[in-house]
């Protein structure tokens, strides 16, 4: 059977990844986080002291992401690639709050852009993969045979995020993350480069009141009637 490319986009926690995970699992695709590639050269920036709340030194960050190799390895008791940073296994690091409060200021930067759409291009050369991210359907993959772009609204986004947070142990407060999840939803759809917008061929998808199931069905039949017609 002929394999298509599937690029999801929307706002944070819009369950983009959850619904691209068992889409990539009952299809048999390769799926990526292409938000974990930012997040990860993000903690490459703590780590380094580029980035921190007093600073955040542009031209060192460009002049090292020569020095950053960005991996994703299966994890078969999970189901899914984790991301590797230099070799080590970041996958948690990457989920806290202290890393989505910077991440943003980092995908603004377009030599960081440039070349993570380009590692991204690399793994989809095949197609059978299943991309969420940003700019999946309007940059890194504009021909992708589908394209969905999830959204709901900023509060229920904040509560499955927050939940998130709490259930891996993070001392969180609503409020804030609240906070961080407009802050992110203004950044990313305003930055100059890739700038967070629908493709005009994407199909939107409000899961405000959908369930998983009612959510994954739904996009199923879009996948088998795009699989039908290729
Ligand atoms: O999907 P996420 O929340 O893990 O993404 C983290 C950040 O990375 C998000 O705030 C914007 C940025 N991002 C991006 O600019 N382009 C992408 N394709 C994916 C993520």
């Amino acid at each position: 059977m002929n394999k298509i490319t599937i690029a999801i986009d929307g706002f944070s926690s819009t369950g983009k990844s959850t619904v691209a995970k068992q889409l990539a699992k009952h299809l048999g695709y390769i799926y990526v986080d292409s938000g974990a590639m930012y997040r990860a050269v993000t903690w490459f920036a703590m780590q380094n002291n580029i980035i921190s709340k007093e600073h955040f030194y542009i031209d060192k960050l460009i002049s090292n992401l020569h020095n950053i190799t960005i991996s994703f390895i299966f994890n078969d008791s999970l189901g899914f690639a984790e991301v590797y940073l230099n070799g080590k296994n970041i996958e948690k690091q990457i989920r806290t709050l202290e890393v989505s409060s910077f991440v943003s200021q980092i995908a603004e930067i377009s030599e960081v852009r440039e070349l993570l759409v380009k590692q991204q291009q690399k793994l989809g050369e095949k197609k059978g993969i299943v991309m969420d991210g940003r700019d999946i359907g309007t940059v890194v993959f504009p021909k992708a045979e589908l394209k969905l772009f999830m959204t709901a609204s900023p509060e229920t986004r904040a509560t499955r995020r927050f939940n998130e947070l709490i259930s891996r142990g993070d001392k969180v407060n609503f409020e804030e993350v609240l906070h961080n999840v407009q802050e992110r939803d203004y950044i990313d759809s305003h930055r100059e480069d890739s700038p967070l917008i629908k493709a005009e061929d994407a199909i939107e998808i409000d899961n405000s009141t959908l369930t998983l199931d009612q959510q994954f069905q739904k996009i199923l039949q879009l996948v088998e009637s795009k699989l039908e017609n290729c």
